[in-house]
C-alpha cells in the first residue's frame, strides 16, 4: 500500500512523486491540539504511504506528552519533522532537496532542530548524521517512543538515531493526533511492516516484520472516532489480509475478515475502508464479509505489478496472471457492485514488449476504477538490485508507463461514464476544490463526487446523489432520493 495509497483519492497518475509529498496543515484546518501561543512547536511533512500519514499522527502524540503542539507554521518550528518514503529514488531526492530549505532555515534560526523519519531514516541511518550532515535526529518507524529523549538530548545540542526495528510495536495505546483531519475519514493503522519480500521494494528492509495489532485497541479507536463525528475509517497495512492476532488470554486468533466485521458493528453510519490487499491472500471469507455489511465499502485496491506471469515471478509477487485474474472473477462475483483499482510497475527488470503489453490487456480486462502507476526504480539492498539488471532503457520505461496511463485514463472514463443516471449514498467530506458551492464526497465504490449544496447538509452527512456527468476522475450530480 502505499504511498502510494492515500484515501486513493484523484485518480489516474501517480507519476510525480513531488506531488505525492504533502505538507500537513497548508490551507488545512487546525490540527488538534494546535495552539500558537505558548510552548515549544513543532512542524511535521509526511511524504509517501497512507502509513506514514497515519504514523505521523503517532508521532504528534507522542511530543503533545512531553509539551510540543503541532504548528502548521513552518517559521514558528522549534522542532521540523520530515517523514519520509523510501520507495523510488524520486521520492528520497524530494525529501534531501526539503532537508536543504530546513537547513537553510536552521542557520538563519539556529536552536531549531530537524528530524529524519519513516523509511528513509530507516535506509540510510547515521549517514543521515554523518554525511548529509543536515538533520539533528534520525528515527525509525519503530522508534518513535524514544523520540521525547532523542529530542531533549538534541535540546542540547546532541545529535540522535535510533532506527531499531521491533519484532512487537504496534503502537496499539497511542491515540493519534488527528492533523490534517477533515473531521470525517480518518487512518486506523492496523497492522506493521511486510513479511512478503517482493523482490522490487524497500519496505521489508524499512519497516521490519510484519505484526498485526490488538483488534479491541482497533475497535476501541474506531468507536472513539465515532463518538466524535468521525464517519469513514481506513484499515490500514502492507497486506491487510495477512491481519492475523492472537489473543493472549485465550489463544482465540482474529484474522482480517473477524477484524472488519468487528469494525463494521461499532455503527451502521461508520463506513469502513482498508489498504491493501495482497492478491495472494485475499479471502472468499473477505469478500463475503464486505458483501453481508452495507458500511463496508464495496472497494477493493489490489495491485497487480504486472499482468504478464514470468514478471510476476521475477517480481516475487508469489502469484501467476491466472490466479490474479481467479481473484478479481471472485469478487465481481461476491460483490457484483465492488469497484477495484491497482498499482502497476512500468519496465521492471528484463521486462519484453509482449510482457508489457500483458500489463496494458490486464487494465481493460479488470476494468480498474484507477490505478498508481509507476516506472521501475531500482531500489539498493532489494532482491531485484541483487539478482537483475534494471536493464530497461529510462525512454522505454516512460514510454510503456505512458500507455499504461493512457489505458487506465480510457478505462475510468468509460466506468464513470457508465455511472451516469445512477444514484450513490455519498458520505459529504468537505467543500468541492473548485467552489464553496459545491460538496465533495465519496461513494462506496470509493469515486470522488461533486454536487452544488442544498440547505442544511453538513460534511460528515450522507446524502443520496444522483450522476449527471463524469471524467475520468470525477463524478458530477445532484442531490436526489434513490
Ligand atoms: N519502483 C517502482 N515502484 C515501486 N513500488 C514499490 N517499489 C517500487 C519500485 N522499486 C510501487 C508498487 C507498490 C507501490 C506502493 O509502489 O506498485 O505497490
Ligand atoms: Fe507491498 Fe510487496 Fe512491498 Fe510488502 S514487499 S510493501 S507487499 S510491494
Amino acid at each position: 500500500m502505499y504511498d502510494s495509497n492515500p484515501t486513493l483519492t484523484g485518480l489516474v497518475k501517480k507519476i510525480d512523486e513531488a506531488k505525492q509529498g504533502e505538507v500537513f496543515f497548508k490551507e488545512k484546518p487546525a490540527p488538534e491540539g494546535d495552539d500558537e501561543g505558548t510552548g515549544k512547536h513543532f512542524y511535521i511533512e509526511s511524504y509517501g504511504c497512507q502509513m506514514n500519514f497515519s504514523d505521523s499522527e503517532i508521532v504528534a502524540s507522542i511530543l503533545s506528552e512531553v509539551g510540543y503542539r503541532p504548528t502548521r507554521h513552518l517559521e514558528t518550528a522549534d522542532l521540523i519533522l520530515v517523514n519520509t518514503c523510501s520507495i523510488r529514488e524520486k521520492a528520497e531526492e524530494t525529501v534531501r532537496q526539503r532537508l536543504r530549505v530546513f537547513d537553510k532555515m536552521k542557520r538563519q534560526r539556529p536552536g531549531t532542530m530537524v528530524g529524519v523519519l519513516g523509511c528513509m531514516a530507516e535506509r540510510l541511518k547515521s549517514k543521515f548524521l554523518e554525511e548529509e550532515k543536515l538533520v539533528d535526529l534520525v528515527i525509525g518507524p519503530d522508534a518513535y517512543r524514544d523520540l521525547p529523549n532523542l529530542v531533549a538530548g538534541a535540546e542540547e545540542g546532541e545529535r540522535g538515531v535510533n532506527v531499531f526495528l521491533s519484532r512487537e510495536e504496534t503502537y496499539a495505546d497511542i491515540s493519534p493526533l488527528r492533523l490534517d483531519s477533515n473531521g470525517v475519514t480518518a487512518f486506523i493503522s492496523i497492522m506493521r511492516g511486510c513479511d512478503n519480500m517482493c523482490s522490487f521494494c524497500v519496505v521489508p528492509f524499512t519497516r521490519g516484520r510484519e505484526r498485526s495489532r490488538d483488534c479491541f485497541s482497533i475497535v476501541t479507536e474506531a468507536q472513539d472516532l465515532y463518538e466524535r463525528g468521525y464517519r469513514e475509517v481506513t484499515l490500514l497495512g502492507q497486506n491487510v489480509d495477512s491481519y492475523k492476532w492472537q489473543n493472549p488470554e485465550n489463544e482465540q486468533v482474529v484474522n482480517f475478515a473477524q477484524l472488519l466485521e468487528m469494525v463494521a458493528k461499532v455503527h451502521p453510519d461508520l463506513r469502513v475502508r482498508f489498504s491493501t490487499s495482497h492478491p495472494k491472500d485475499i479471502t472468499d471469507e473477505v469478500l463475503h464479509t464486505i458483501a453481508r455489511y452495507e458500511n463496508i465499502c464495496k472497494y477493493i485496491h489490489l495491485p497487480v505489478q504486472s499482468g504478464n506471469s514470468a514478471v510476476l515471478d521475477r517480481m516475487n509477487r508469489t502469484y501467476d496472471r491466472a490466479w490474479y485474474m481467479e481473484r478479481v472473477q471472485a469478487i465481481y462475483r461476491i460483490i457484483p457492485e465492488c469497484a477495484i483499482s491497482s498499482d502497476i510497475i512500468a519496465g521492471f527488470c528484463g521486462e519484453q514488449e509482449h510482457e508489457h503489453q500483458d500489463t496494458v490487456s490486464m487494465v481493460e480486462w479488470a476494468n480498474y476504477s484507477m490505478s498508481y502507476m509507476f516506472c521501475y526504480s531500482e531500489r539498493p539492498g532489494t532482491m531485484a538490485a541483487r539478482k537483475y539488471e534494471d536493464d530497461v532503457p529510462e525512454e522505454v520505461k516512460k514510454c510503456r508507463l505512458q500507455e499504461i496511463v493512457d489505458k487506465q485514463s480510457e478505462v475510468s472514463l468509460r466506468n464513470n461514464k457508465a455511472d451516469i443516471g445512477k444514484t450513490f449514498k455519498v458520505l459529504i467530506e468537505g467543500d468541492s476544490k473548485k467552489s464553496d458551492r459545491e460538496f465533495k464526497g465519496r461513494n462506496s465504490q470509493n469515486k470522488m463526487m461533486v454536487f452544488p449544496k442544498v440547505n442544511n447538509l453538513k460534511p460528515g452527512n450522507y446524502v443520496w446523489v444522483k450522476v449527471t456527468g463524469a471524467t475520468s476522475a470525477t463524478l458530477m450530480g445532484e442531490v436526489s432520493f434513490p
